[in-house]
């Protein structure tokens, strides 16, 4: 949610060979998926008029566009420079409310991503004392608030101010701030959202995200909550709130930059979803041994930890949340332990109970998501065992958790998650079977023939991937039908969930998701001749059940589409069209069911003309409350 770069290369004969423009540029491209209402940028150093330029630009999916035409002007020669693309919280999504926001004297220039929850105690002191405000951001006081303690003590540069202030701010935020008084320096900071910088070439450089400077480096440092840093040309400080030295961690990435290219797909959602089979068969890799074993090494809870535990908790959001809700049915039947799930921003305000026998796992494909990892570390605050499923790594959540379990699903660029929710369902599912197998409660012959199933996963999945035509030709069917039922039961119903998610966020158009089995308690009241409805009735033990819902809206006249096995005509002969799926052992059917869902909201969204990638209203990584 809104994302922030910078990059110093100074401007003196030893200058970095970086062109602030362009990595600002770029990296806002790269970062454009955290929020794309505005886009902004500021550079700094001798040949900005004033010593400062700053440049906005607001016009939704195009604000990027529209601000490299305005820095068709920009100075030659900056020494540094920051540059926000914004996901609108406080303040409409114009351009006064873009950032870089700018202090009363316009020589100090603020990107921030995240909260100020003072923000309205702190600017009603900073009016009385002169500040004039020209924002509707909470964003704006921090700008006014370093430059007061700039002018109260000159002597503590900006990197002293910035401490003080921050010491005065509630919420959440990584900044970064220059002024034109000390051009060749960046300070940043951070509290909760997330904040990486790296240095090279005599530059030194910042962002929300690994991709927007993983052209620039492979070697990253990781700002810690409530840490200050100052970026100098081929050079990084940093400090605690108090001006204590701190050495930041390193982490080193290896993902390339084509893993953040389209690779000649019209959009990265369907690039990522052609990465699905890759995505399910690398999570899988070295966890799953030929003697049928599973090993997870990586996942410092020790056996006899893991045997305490009397409950588990799955906390998520979104697409996160539905793989949880699979991971449900998987933990309770193969491991006999009881598991309860939970949107995560519910979870962290209703004063749940845990203890130290609880296993509470956290399921975010960022590990930024603010919901989660406030969830994650409430639980840890209550003694809980916090286990974090994340893509990242080395995520807020994953260095909070006590052991984490990576997907690998590479970078996700596309709003709308894909391939790194089948790599979630995957990495709880082999949890699952690792609880069990701790456990002893499933036979070794039971659990050999699970993990067979689950081996064959990555080729089923391309499989089904294979009938994107066969999707697409139903979604040019229903291509008018304003609004959509998704029916599932059993592990169907999180599927149904997420086909209706995936739908409603990038097509707009109006899609729930029930269990099929609680229509008849009010939902089939929205039943009517044309309502489509789209059924996941592949072979599950309620199969039956799910077939005799179909049937209930089906004679209430509503056209029915259903996700079916291969060859299964007695499941299309109460379907209006079917998706086909290859069958598998039932709890492991998501993975593959998902997928011609996944396919069809993407092929709706293009036949509206909608662009997949940056859906309106969403940021792929959401870091406010
Ligand atoms: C939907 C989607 C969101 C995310 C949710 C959680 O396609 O992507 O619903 O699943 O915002 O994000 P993470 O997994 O990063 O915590």
């Amino acid at each position: 949610m809104c994302g922030i770069i910078g990059i110093t290369t100074g401007s003196g004969p030893e200058a970095g060979d970086q062109s602030v423009l362009d990595v600002l540029v770029e990296g806002l491209a790269r970062l454009e998926y955290r929020g794309y209402d505005s886009a902004g940028l500021a550079m700094v150093g001798p040949l900005a008029a004033d010593g400062m330029w700053r440049v906005r630009a607001a016009n939704g999916t195009r604000s990027l566009d529209d601000l490299i035409k305005g820095t068709k002007d920009a100075p030659g020669h900056p020494s540094a420079g920051i540059g926000h693309t914004r996901w609108a919280t406080h303040g409409r999504p114009n351009e006064g409310n873009a950032h870089p926001h700018a202090d009363c004297t316009g020589n100090l220039a603020l990107v921030h991503n995240g909260i100020i929850e003072n923000h309205l105690e702190l600017s009603d002191r900073l009016i009385d004392d002169g500040h004039h405000f020209e924002s509707e951001t909470d964003t704006e006081v921090l700008a006014h608030l370093v430059e007061s303690h700039l002018a109260a003590r000159p002597d503590d540069r900006l990197a002293g101010a910035v401490r003080l202030a921050l010491g005065e701010v509630r919420g959440a935020f990584s900044i970064a701030v220059v002024h034109a008084s000390d051009p060749d320096v960046i300070v940043a900071a951070r509290r909760v959202s997330p904040l990486i910088m790296g240095v090279s070439d005599g530059a030194a450089f910042l962002a929300s995200d690994i991709p927007a400077i993983l052209g620039l480096t492979h070697d990253f440092f990781i700002l810690d909550d409530d840490q200050v840093a100052e970026l100098r040309p081929g050079s990084i400080s940093v400090t605690t709130l108090d001006g204590d030295p701190v050495e930041p961690d390193p982490l080193h990435v290896e993902w390339d930059l084509d893993a953040a290219r389209k690779d000649g797909f019209d959009d990265f959602m369907a690039k990522e979803m052609h990465e699905q089979p890759k995505a399910v068969a690398d999570t899988l890799l070295d966890r799953l041994l030929p003697d049928g074993t599973l090993v997870l090494d990586e996942v410092h809870l020790t056996n006899e930890e893991f045997r305490s535990i009397t409950k588990v908790f799955v906390v998520a959001c979104g697409s996160s949340y539905h793989a949880g809700l699979m991971a449900k049915y998987a933990i309770e039947h193969w491991a006999r332990l009881p598991v309860e799930i939970d949107i995560a921003s519910e979870f962290r305000y209703r004063n749940p109970v845990v203890d130290g026998n609880t296993l509470v796992i956290g399921v975010s494909q960022s590990g930024e998501t603010v919901d989660t990892s406030q969830a994650v570390r409430e639980a840890k605050a209550l003694g809980a065992k916090v286990l974090v499923i994340s893509n990242v790594v080395d995520s807020s959540m994953a260095r909070d958790a006590d052991a984490v379990l990576y997907t690998r699903a590479g970078p996700e660029i596309g709003v709308a998650a894909t391939k790194t929710h089948l790599a979630q369902i995957i990495a709880l599912e082999i949890l699952a079977l690792y609880l069990a197998q701790v456990r002893e409660t499933l036979s070794p012959a039971e659990a050999r023939g699970l993990l067979d199933a689950m081996g064959a996963l990555p080729d089923k999945v391309a499989e089904a991937m294979e009938r994107g035509d066969a999707v697409h030709a139903v979604a040019e069917r229903y291509r008018t039908s304003p609004s959509f039922l998704f029916l599932g039961r059993h592990v169907g119903y999180p599927v149904a969930l997420e086909g209706a998610l995936k739908l409603k966020e990038i097509s707009y158009l109006r899609a729930e998701g029930f269990p099929a089995g609680e229509l008849k308690h009010g939902p089939i009241a929205l039943v009517e001749p044309g309502t489509v409805v789209v059924g996941v009735a592949t072979r599950t033990p309620v199969w039956e059940k799910m077939i005799a819902n179909i049937a209930e809206v089906k004679s209430r006249g509503a056209s029915v589409v259903l996700v079916a096995n291969d060859g299964d005509v007695e499941t299309a002969r109460h379907a209006d069209d079917v998706l086909w799926v290859p069958a598998t052992e039932h709890l492991f059917a998501p993975v593959i069911d998902v997928v011609p869902l996944q396919m069809f909201a993407h092929s709706m969204a293009r036949l509206h003309g909608l662009d997949v990638d940056r859906p309106r209203n969403l940021a792929k990584t959401v870091t406010v409350e």
